[in-house]
């Protein structure tokens, strides 16, 4: 039975979930994988049979799994309905989890219950991150240039060097403890749906003017990205020198941006992310920043307030989050 008419790109193929999110697929439906249909192969959603091989694909509700040859026809459309439903599920996501944790702590580093831990945190790092990259990754080597294409292969590729810091670099320095499995997880849809969105925004719905390389937001963008990245980078290296390895202890963090804040590789991440935001100036970059403020903004007070209670000593004048305000 035909649940819900849907025709889909081959990006939709790739990430199933935002055709499934954003197309309102009944929970019932079906794919049938029909390697032999004129102009296929397809996957038909919402029916277990396969339509007659002389059938036009394009007459079916279907997820194309073609190589297209025409060049006009390997570009991948543009999802515009998609990419505002996941940047807005970004932003109310986002101002829901930092009321939630206003609320309750969550559970993950030293608050997460004892039980909980499921895997080594290289491997939880690892897992949960690398979807951001190869994401990205994946669309780019999927996608013909239609032209003007250097600004945007540049953001991308600001974009993917986070990740490829995260998931290669950081997750297998890092001395921490083992990670509970619904952060792992959690992380890991959250990491793909945005490598997603960044990705295929910026590859299928921008075009970037010439001028824009000259655009003061750019530069501005690049900048602040540098500065964050570099800040925050340096701190985790700072929390990272705590400990011998094996060990699981908490110390003051001295030196660099921690002399003015406790979350100083939280604030690093949040410039970050603004400057990306201001460099690609769009909807979903600004959504993916104002949730990365949303999400470890309050692990900034949390860990601030942690240290005030177990440090006597512990230096009066930081702040949690902003230099001498917040
Ligand atoms: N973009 C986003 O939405 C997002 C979300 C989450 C994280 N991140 C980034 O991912 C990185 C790690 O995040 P996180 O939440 O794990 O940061 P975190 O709580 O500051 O911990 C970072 C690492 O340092 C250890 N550590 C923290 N404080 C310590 C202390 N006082 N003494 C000794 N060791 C200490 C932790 O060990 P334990 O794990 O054993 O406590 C952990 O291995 C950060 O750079 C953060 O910005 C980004």
């Amino acid at each position: 039975m035909l649940v819900s008419p849907v025709l889909m790109s081959g990006v939709d193929f790739l990430f199933p979930l935002v055709g499934f999110f954003c197309s309102h697929l009944s929970p019932r439906s079906v794919f049938r994988f029909c390697p032999w249909v004129q102009g296929g192969p397809v996957l038909v959603v919402g029916s277990r049979l396969c339509p007659p091989p002389s059938s036009d694909s394009s007459s079916l509700f279907v997820l194309s799994l073609r190589a297209e040859q025409s060049s006009s026809s390997r570009e991948m459309k543009c999802r515009a309905e998609a990419v505002s439903c996941l940047s807005w599920v970004l932003v109310v996501g986002g101002a829901v989890y930092l009321w939630h944790q206003t609320r309750s702590h969550t559970e993950y580093g030293r608050y997460a219950p004892p039980g909980s831990r499921c895997c080594s945190a290289r491997l939880g790092w690892f897992l949960q991150e690398v979807p951001s990259f190869l994401l990205p990754l994946l669309l780019q080597l999927l996608t013909e240039e239609p032209g003007g294409g250097s600004g945007r292969t540049l953001l991308l590729c600001t974009f993917m060097l986070h990740y490829f810091h995260r998931s290669f670099i950081y997750a297998f320095l890092t001395r921490g403890r083992p990670v509970p499995l619904i952060i792992v997880v959690s992380a890991a849809i959250f990491c793909s749906l945005n490598g997603f969105l960044q990705g295929h925004h910026l590859l299928h719905c921008t075009q970037f003017e010439h001028t824009w390389l000259t655009d003061a937001r750019l530069a501005a963008g690049f900048l602040l990205f540098a500065v964050g990245m570099s800040i925050n980078i340096h701190s985790d290296y700072i929390l990272r020198s705590l400990r011998r390895p094996g060990e699981v202890v908490y110390r003051i963090p001295y030196g660099g941006m921690f002399e003015f804040v406790s979350g100083a590789n939280f604030f690093g991440e949040i410039v970050e992310w603004c400057g990306y935001a201001v460099a690609v100036w769009s909807l979903p970059a600004f959504a993916f920043a104002f949730f990365t403020i949303c999400s470890i903004g309050p692990r900034a007070y949390q860990h601030h307030r942690d240290y005030l209670k177990k440090f006597e000593l512990y230096p009066r004048s930081r702040k949690a989050i902003i230099p001498f305000l917040l």
